[in-house]
């Protein structure tokens, strides 16, 4: 199942995963605009999917800017990008990804805008090329880690549906099972959205790689019933130190991977790590709506006037970080050294 796809009439169709598991539908995006809502609403949503489809909702803010000039074509087209860039602050990957089209169009200061338009219609399908390539480079060196047999704890969702393709932390899981290894994972149900519930669940049964659906207060008790072996999860952003932010609930599986001594590893991507960021206290969170956790499948559930907080995100300390699985292969403490090295800085 593709979670985008770029059509050759200049469209984008996005996956809708907030209909999934049960409605398989693709929504068209004709502008710009229609990406920004479709990532704003986790239509499309995992960091490297959001960095892909922001990189295709620039290509169509170009096709829609009729300025013939470059120096305003370009202008309108660095508000689009920070619209689109603003839709949900703390992946950094959606960022990396326009900043790496725009760059492109730097690079090339004597083109006039159609050379120009062709040129980020190129580096966006680059993005999406290389992040599926990068995944299967994740997998490979994570699966290394996992161990004949392992019980492997994920949450959210880092799979396909959260990237170009593949996934992160179930690229990893889709490579020890391709090599024969026989795990089994147990997929974290990740309220308030069920990412775990609707995605991962969903991925995994189709692909056959035995999973168990749990919610989210049953990891400790799983833990201390020894049916686990380790943590594996993805990121939406790293700091420089290896502070890592990723979906609300992450935090509290690092602890209780910490206290049972189990190893808890992040699967990730280079551009997922933003170096200048010191720490994890500097990395945005995105609060989201009350009512995703007032309600569940828009059914008010709350008692009316509740006030609520809803982080999508937290954020694990280094310190209770195994090791990060990057693309460019697994990386240990100390962090701010070996992130450094990693990142070719
Ligand atoms: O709010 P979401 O569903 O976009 O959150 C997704 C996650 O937290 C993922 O774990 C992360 O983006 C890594 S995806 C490879």
């Amino acid at each position: 199942m593709e979670t985008m796809r770029w059509k050759e009439d200049g469209r984008l169709e996005l996956l809708d995963q907030t209909g999934l598991p049960h409605e398989v539908v693709y929504l068209t995006c004709s502008s710009y605009q229609d990406v920004a809502g479709a990532i704003r609403r986790l239509a499309v949503r995992g960091a490297p999917a959001i960095g892909a489809a922001a990189a295709y909702g620039l290509v169509l803010a170009a096709e829609a800017i009729k300025e013939p000039a470059r120096e305003d074509f370009l202008l309108r087209l660095q508000a689009a990008a920070g619209e689109l860039a603003a839709t949900r602050p703390t992946a950094v990957n959606l960022q990396w990804a326009l900043d790496r089209l725009l760059q492109k169009l730097r690079s090339k200061p004597n083109e006039e805008v159609p050379a120009l338009r062709a040129a980020l219609l190129e580096e966006a399908h680059a993005v999406y090329r290389e992040d599926v390539a990068g995944n299967v480079k994740i997998g490979n060196y994570g699966s290394e880690l996992v161990p004949f047999g392992a019980r492997i704890l994920t949450h959210c969702n880092a799979g396909a549906l959260a990237t170009a393709g593949y996934g992160t932390a179930l690229g990893v899981i889709r490579a020890a099972h391709g090599a024969g290894k026989q795990v089994i994972v147990y997929a974290g149900e990740t309220r308030p959205l069920l990412q775990g519930t609707r995605l991962t669940a969903w991925e995994l049964v189709q692909e056959g790689i035995p999973v168990t659906l749990i919610t989210d207060n049953m990891a400790g008790y799983l833990m201390a019933r020894e049916k686990v072996d380790l943590v594996l999860v993805g990121a939406d952003r790293i700091a420089a130190n290896g502070d890592v932010a990723n979906k609300i609930g992450t935090y509290s599986l690092a602890v209780l991977a910490g206290k049972h001594g189990l190893p808890f590893y992040v699967a990730a991507p280079v551009s997922t790590v933003d170096l200048k960021l010191t720490s994890g206290a500097e990395i945005p969170i995105e609060e989201r709506a009350p009512a995703e956790v007032t309600h569940l499948a828009g059914r008010a559930l709350a008692p009316e006037g509740v006030r609520v907080w809803n982080p999508a995100f937290d954020v694990t300390p280094h310190r209770l970080v195994t090791a990060v699985i990057t693309d460019r292969g697994v990386v240990y403490p100390p962090y701010r050294e070996n992130l450094r090295k990693v990142a070719g800085k």
